[in-house]
């Protein structure tokens, strides 16, 4: 049988585990507003509309940052249309997911679960139809704390305090030829300049979001984030990066590996903003807001497109996802991770219903996907210092990245409470020993080892009449023995392996 060996040293510090890499989305898609978090009459709303089941599995999934109202939805979307008394408020035309928007939840709404789900919002303006001025609109509205036609329109709305949002999209995927208003990177890259510098002039204290591509199989994927950089770098905080990965063709050694294509994505945007950074002599370095990923069987979103005419809220990308899925979700975090000190925000896409790891059935239950279960731990245990890890192990052939590792890992260490966290992924179809060497963290034992094992039955999924189908199992707690143990990854699985000061 193959073996692994993973040696872990504090010294090897990568940064910080920020919070705000465990953000998620809500879009004004399909049915993850409405149906999703937002259902008026369902027996657990309150009396917002606002589902209670939806809020209370948000925070158990430890969601940090929520990124709204799009997605494709935004680059049509007039943010006014939203607001105020919602009998006044226009039925659309939303291009983007051919679906009638009623504008019964907007902005305010959306505030108003994002405190009770207690995330912080990260909200996006259209750069597709819209330019710099809906963009400081909105800003006004939101941040100004009044005093102004906008900041009191919102306290004649009920919202007496601004709201202080901090982060900023420029747009979305304006690289993408689907995108309403879909731009060249230098018509966007000049756009986004000037919408980032006026804003900042309403609120010097937010964050703003330039967009990278939409993914790295993009035909101008490097040479757009180097112009729209060229032209954003002095006024923006982050580049934003896209990816989902699609099993739909069965290859399961390859979508196994997907983290490796998320890794160098991850690090060629790098070079790209480096590239510019050292051209026009900027010290300070971009960082990346992975601000959608996800793994989604994409190739049935045209079909689900087609089926239907102009309706409101239809199910949409409404994926069921199997115990693979949720090992390939699993691998994603420990690749965000791995790379805490550039990638300073992300967003899984998204949080209920579509492309999510919380379903909903209208007026029924709620429950949690099998990606859920990754997702959850990884925000739960994924506190400290992220350290670098150099796994020694055997490796495997996948059709689309080649030869790869079987192991997957990162640690991060909270120097306050003295625990060490270890993720590990095993692409492998074999169970793999691994030999872990914690000296470098004297005196930890075993707190906990926690397994998602997708070997045996990798297509189960957790459906409404089976919620539970797909969860992480308990496995035998590692004994470090000298700082030494050697534990058995299950084939096929995500883990996490917790331990402690012996003291404690
Ligand atoms: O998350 C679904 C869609 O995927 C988003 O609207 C868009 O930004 C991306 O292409």
């Amino acid at each position: 049988m193959r073996t692994a060996q993973l040696t872990i040293d504090p010294a090897f510090a990568i940064g910080p585990a920020d919070r705000r890499l465990f953000g998620s989305f809500v879009e004004h898609m399909g049915r993850c507003v409405y149906g999703g978090i937002y259902e008026p009459g369902h027996p657990s709303a309150d009396s917002r509309g606002l589902r209670g089941d939806v809020l209370e599995l948000t925070r158990e999934l430890g969601v940090s940052v929520v990124r709204y109202p799009g997605g494709n939805f935004v680059s049509g979307y007039r943010w006014e249309d939203g607001v105020g008394p919602v009998g006044d408020r226009p039925r659309r035309l939303d291009l983007a997911w051919k679906t009638i928007e009623t504008n019964a939840f907007g902005l305010d709404e959306f505030m108003t679960w994002a405190a009770e789900a207690g995330v912080e919002p990260m909200m996006a303006v259209n750069l597709g139809t819209r330019g710099v001025q809906e963009a400081l609109d909105l800003l006004e509205y939101a941040n100004h704390p009044g005093g102004t036609h906008l900041s009191d329109l919102r306290r004649k709305h009920g919202a007496e305090d601004p709201y202080g949002v901090k982060l900023w999209c420029l747009g979305n995927e304006m690289d993408g030829p689907w995108q309403v208003g879909h731009k060249t990177a230098d018509e966007y890259g000049r756009l986004a300049a000037e919408a980032a510098r006026a804003m900042k002039m309403i609120d010097p204290s937010i964050s703003l979001i330039a967009c990278g591509s939409s993914n790295r199989r993009m035909p101008t994927f490097a040479s757009w984030e180097a112009t729209v950089l060229e032209h954003t770098y002095e006024h923006v905080d982050y580049i934003s990066a896209h990816t989902y990965y699609d099993p739909s063709d069965g290859d399961r050694a390859s979508i196994l590996a997907s983290a490796v294509d998320m890794d160098n994505f991850i690090t060629e945007v790098v070079a790209t903003a480096d590239h510019v950074a050292a051209k026009q002599r900027h010290k300070r370095k971009l960082k990346i807001s992975f601000d959608e990923w996800n793994v989604w069987y994409e190739s049935r979103l045209q079909a689900d497109l087609d089926r239907r005419g102009w309706v409101e809220a239809p199910a949409l990308i409404e994926d069921d996802f199997t115990a693979v899925d949720a090992v390939v979700v699993g691998d994603l975090l420990i690749t965000l991770l791995r790379h805490a000190d550039r990638v300073g925000v992300a967003a899984q896409a998204q949080l209920a219903n579509v492309i999510a790891p919380i379903r909903t059935r209208n007026g029924g239950p709620a429950w949690r996907q099998s990606i859920f279960h990754p997702f959850a731990l990884t925000a739960r245990y994924a506190r400290g210092t992220v350290l670098r890890t150099e796994p020694v192990s055997p490796r495997y052939d996948t059709k689309k990245y080649g030869d790869v590792p079987v192991l997957d890992t990162v640690a991060v260490h909270d120097e306050e409470t003295g625990e060490l966290t270890v993720f590990a992924v095993n692409r492998g179809e074999e169970d793999l020993p691994l030999d872990l060497d914690l000296r470098g963290l004297p005196g930890l034992s075993g707190l906990s080892f926690l397994s998602l094992a997708a070997g045996s039955d990798p297509s189960a999924m957790n459906t409404e009449a089976e919620p539970d189908r797909v969860t992480p199992r308990e496995m035998p707690t590692p004994t470090p023995d000298g700082g030494r143990c050697t534990v058995r990854l299950p084939a096929v699985s995500w883990s996490v392996l917790r331990f402690g000061p012996a003291n404690a």
